[in-house]
Order: C-alpha cells, then structure tokens, then sequence
C-alpha cells in the first residue's frame, strides 16, 4: 500500500519539510532505525567453485540521530555492507531490520518506495549523476519517480536541495563535466536528502577528493546531520575521517565485526589488536609536525582469502598477539566495558 503525503517518521524523527511519497511502515519509534542481525551476504567466487562471504554473521543496531561509523582495510565487505543496508543487496542470511521492519518481506513497488527512505551515498561523485542531463535534472529525478513528473513543487525542492549544500541557482543549469568532485559530490548529497530520507549511508564519499575539499564535505554533512536529525552510517578507511564524525564506530575484519566502541572510547582504548593497529599507524601530531608513531605495531603477511578464511580467529595469521587457541576457537563476541564489545581471547 502506498501513501502520499505527510506522516510521522516511523523512527520518531523530526519531519523534513514538504511531503514525498512513501511506504506503508507504521510508525515504532522504538526500534532502531537500523537492527541488523547475523546478517551474511554471500557471493559465488569468480573462478565458480566456492563462496565468499563478504559480510559474515554481523549484527549491530544504529539508533535515531546516530552517526555509526564503519571503517577497516580494503575489501573487508564495508560496500558489500553499506549495499545491504539500503536494500540494495539481498542478505543471503540474516535480517535488515529498518525501524524494526523487514523490508524484504514488502512487495515490489512497496519496497522500491521504501528504499527512497534509506539513501546510499558512494565513494565516486559521477556513479549517481547523467553526465548528459543537467544537475537540476539529476536532482529532480527522484522526487519524479517519488512524486510523479511534473508535481509543482519538484523544481523549487530541488533548487531549494542545491542551496542547502552551497550550490547556487547557476549551478543548476551545469553538466557534471563543469563541476569539480567536491561540488559533484554536494550535489549527490542534495539528490540524496530531497527525498527525505530517514537515514543515510555514506560510503567513502570524500576518499575521491581533494585533501583541502574534504573538510568542507564532511563539515556540511554534519550541520545537515545535525540540523535534520538524520541518522548517518559513515564508512571510512580513514580513522581521522571516522574519529571525527561518528557517535560509535565498528571496526571491520575479513567480512566481520572485531570490536565496537562509543568513539572516543575506541581512541582512548582500542582493545582488538587489529583496531590496535589500525590507530599505530596513524601520524601523530606535535608541536615538532606530523610524524610516525613510534609505538606502531606493524602486521605480518597479506589478508588471506575470504574464500578460506583462517580457522579460529580470522586474524591469527597476522596478529602479533596469536596463541594456539587462536586457530582451534573461534573468539566470542563479548561486552569488555560499557558499551565496548570485541571478538578477541585475549583482549
Ligand atoms: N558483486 C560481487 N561479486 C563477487 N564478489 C564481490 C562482489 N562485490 C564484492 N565482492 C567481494 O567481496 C569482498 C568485499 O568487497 P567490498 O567491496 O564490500 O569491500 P570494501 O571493504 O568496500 O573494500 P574497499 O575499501 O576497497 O571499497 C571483496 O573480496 C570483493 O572482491
Ligand atoms: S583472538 Fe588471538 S589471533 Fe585473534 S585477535 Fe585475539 S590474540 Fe589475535
Ligand atoms: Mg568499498
């Protein structure tokens, strides 16, 4: 069933302005705005014999108004992730739960609807945008789709859209090929929010741009954050980029969850020796400049294979803390503060 027309968000957010077509969630605002549980997304490896779990029994939930940070090496299954998240990607086990609900279980034209409600961001600025239509064209889009083509507010939004990420009207009327990556990149943040989406991830988006642009982005990201309420997934490899934005952060493993911690207890703190890592080889910052921490731990070998992942622990084969229990039992997922979980023997 479709509704149009202005509802309660059924996280318990604030409304976000003019109306645009929606799914038939009921409101729980006592859910989660994210609840995923054991999810897995499986994919068929390409030499064809053998599977590939690129995301792997993860469970988390992110709140109304939270931004979760999502950061780890590359290829450890964040997009894949990020993907399942939206609905992009079916899980192969598990469940996305949005606001307690299982979106895979609405028919298709409900969850085409639904998905407009749970916006993926990505790492490229022109993967979103037609380089053959204009940026107001690109913006409008969705709300034609939404709202029907032609509805009398579509252009206004739009130019409205632009203006709350630092485009003015003249920008409108441009190519993508006459914008720098930053003010792409605005633009997809635009095209994202016009549908009013209940939640947003954010998939590397400023990993594309300019060192002196990335400030900018990840500024205005969080007044809009912080303005509309929004609840934000932000996936990083960058750990100042993470630290700086996020409420809790999830450190990501070989398809896997290693430890989850409020932000500032994760810097303070970190306890898996994978995360442990990750925060030794960040520079560190004095009043002689920026240099290497001297304490940096430094790991052996390559990530083996997600198709024969390590028995045990999946991270033995380069942990300089490894013991024998690593390889026979696998770590359990355990609660070592408030708060702070991580899958470790000996953390
Ligand atoms: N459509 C697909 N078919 C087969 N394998 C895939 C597919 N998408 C991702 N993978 C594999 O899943 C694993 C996780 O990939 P994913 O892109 O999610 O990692 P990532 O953490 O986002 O990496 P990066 O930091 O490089 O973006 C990788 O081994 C990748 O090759
Ligand atoms: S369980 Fe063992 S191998 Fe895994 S992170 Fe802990 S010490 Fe390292
Ligand atoms: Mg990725």
């Amino acid at each position: 069933m479709q509704q149009v027309g202005p509802r309660p968000d059924p996280t318990g957010g604030p409304s976000l302005g003019t109306p645009v077509a929606r799914d038939s969630l009921e409101p729980v605002q006592q859910h989660p705005v994210f609840g995923i549980r054991d999810l897995e997304v499986h994919f068929r490896a390409t030499s064809g014999s053998g599977t590939l779990r690129a995301v792997d029994k993860v469970s988390f939930t992110v709140n109304r108004g939270e931004t979760f940070g999502i950061i780890g090496e590359s290829g450890s299954g964040k997009s894949t992730l990020a993907r399942a998240l939206t609905c992009m990607t079916r899980p192969s086990r598990g469940q996305v739960l949005h606001a307690g609900l299982d979106p895979w279980g609405m028919d298709k034209r409900a969850l085409r609807l639904h998905r407009h409600n749970y916006q993926l961001i990505f790492q490229n600025p022109d993967s979103a945008l037609n380089p053959r239509r204009t940026i107001l064209a690109s913006v409008v889009e969705p709300l034609e789709i939404s709202r029907g083509r032609g509805a009398p507010d579509n252009r206004t939004d739009a130019l409205q859209a632009l203006e709350r990420v630092g485009l003015r009207p003249e920008f409108a009327e441009r190519f993508p090929h006459q914008l720098s990556g930053g003010q792409k990149q605005r633009v997809n943040i635009a095209r994202a929010l016009i549908l009013q989406p209940y939640a947003l991830v954010c998939d590397e988006i400023v990993s594309a741009l300019d060192v002196s642009i990335r400030a900018e982005v990840l500024n205005l990201l969080i007044g809009i954050q912080a303005e509309l309420g929004l609840t934000m997934v932000f996936i990083t490899h960058d750990l100042s980029v993470v630290s700086h934005v996020s409420d809790r952060i999830a450190v990501m493993y070989m398809g896997q969850i290693v430890e989850l911690a409020p932000a500032h207890e994760l810097r303070r703190g970190p306890l898996h020796p994978y995360t442990r890592a990750l925060w030794s080889a960040e520079p560190v910052i004095s009043a002689m400049g920026m240099r290497q921490n001297s304490e940096r731990v430094l790991l052996n070998g390559e990530i083996p294979s997600l198709l024969s992942p390590p028995s045990g622990c999946r991270f033995r084969t380069r942990c300089p803390q490894a013991q024998d229990t690593c390889s026979a039992q696998v770590p359990s997922w355990r609660e070592s503060g408030q708060d702070h979980w991580v899958a470790c023997h000996f953390a």
